[in-house]
């Protein structure tokens, strides 16, 4: 191993809406999803190496192949015509596990990216968004960033219109919430495809101010909020600060604000703190990219 290492960021995201509107013979959910990247960054380092390995220095992510890290960079080597390439990649891990931000499909989507280039693999677009929907049902979204609606599992993805770098207020609880089972216990509650009608009680008027955010519904949050209640008070919370939309972040466990432009979050990120002491309170904004490629030299993602 020498020279300099490549690196990938890999942010987070919210959904800015999620509606479940059927199940799928496959166990997967249909969804109608608007994803939102956000300014919260995974690094991953790559040197060429003569096997493939993952090193993070978090003990609680796995290194085995399992992770998504690991399994990207071994569908990419199949995309190879001489397969003995490896990698030493290291995986430095900001977002949180399990909390519904993206972070390990994101982590796979740089993966993807930063193997494709260190091997010097030209795939087509597609080949990598095949590749990227295979290993899950976000990943396919971090391969483009910024604004996008998914349909399907969510991984099907069309493009929208850049929400603008809007500041997001993030409270992340110390405990997790398992996406599969939060699907699973969501199951017998659908919403009519493409119907924006309020079918729940707990899908009606949650946004307020001068802009219309009230199409920002999450139908998980019935669920998540019933498993723990507190973070149906956090989102609550967050409302009464004057957030435009508060939702649940994916599956959950953590919820965000999103707060006009210009909206100094510091004060409210010490109030939340207070009341809300076991959360990490983290006040970031949306952003344009998704997963990219650095310059090892650049210093931190953005
Ligand atoms: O695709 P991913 O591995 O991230 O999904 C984790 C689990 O979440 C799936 O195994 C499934 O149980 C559930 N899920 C779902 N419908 C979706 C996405 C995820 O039921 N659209």
């Amino acid at each position: 191993m020498s020279g300099m290492p490549l690196v990938a960021w890999c942010p987070a995201k919210v959904n800015l809406s999620l509606r479940v509107v059927g199940r799928r013979e496959d166990g997967y959910h249909e969804l109608e999803t608007r994803f939102q990247a956000i300014d919260l960054w995974d690094r991953i380092e790559a040197r060429a190496d003569e096997r493939l390995t993952l090193a993070c220095e978090d003990p609680a992510v796995p290194c085995g192949p399992e992770n998504l890290v690991l399994r990207a960079a071994s569908a990419m080597r199949d995309l190879a015509p001489r397969r003995a390439l490896g990698a030493a990649l290291r995986l430095t891990k900001r977002i949180p596990v399990q909390g519904g931000l993206g972070g390990g499909s994101s982590d796979a989507a740089g993966a993807l990216l930063l193997c494709a280039r260190l091997w010097g693999l030209e795939p087509d677009a597609e080949v990598v968004q095949g590749l990227a929907r295979e290993l899950g049902a976000d990943v396919p979204f971090f391969l483009f960033g910024g604004t996008a609606d998914g349909t399907g599992r969510g991984d099907r993805i069309r493009t929208a219109e850049y929400l603008g770098d809007l500041p997001i207020l993030l409270g992340i609880p110390p405990f997790g919430l398992s996406t599969r089972e939060v699907f699973a216990a969501f199951a017998p509650r659908l919403t009519p495809r493409g119907g924006n009608v309020s079918v729940r009680a707990s899908s009606g008027a949650k946004s307020r101010g001068d802009n219309d955010f009230s199409f920002m519904v999450n139908d998980l949050e019935s669920v998540a909020f019933s498993i723990r209640p507190e973070l149906g008070a956090f989102r609550d919370a967050l409302l009464e600060a004057g957030a435009l939309g508060a939702l649940l972040c994916g599956s959950g466990s953590s919820v965000f604000g999103l707060f006009a432009e210009g909206t100094d979050l510091a004060p409210m990120a010490a109030r939340l703190g207070e009341r809300f002491a076991r959360f990490r309170i983290v006040a970031t904004r949306a952003v344009a990219r998704g997963a990219y490629l650095a310059d090892p030299a650049e210093g931190d993602a953005g």
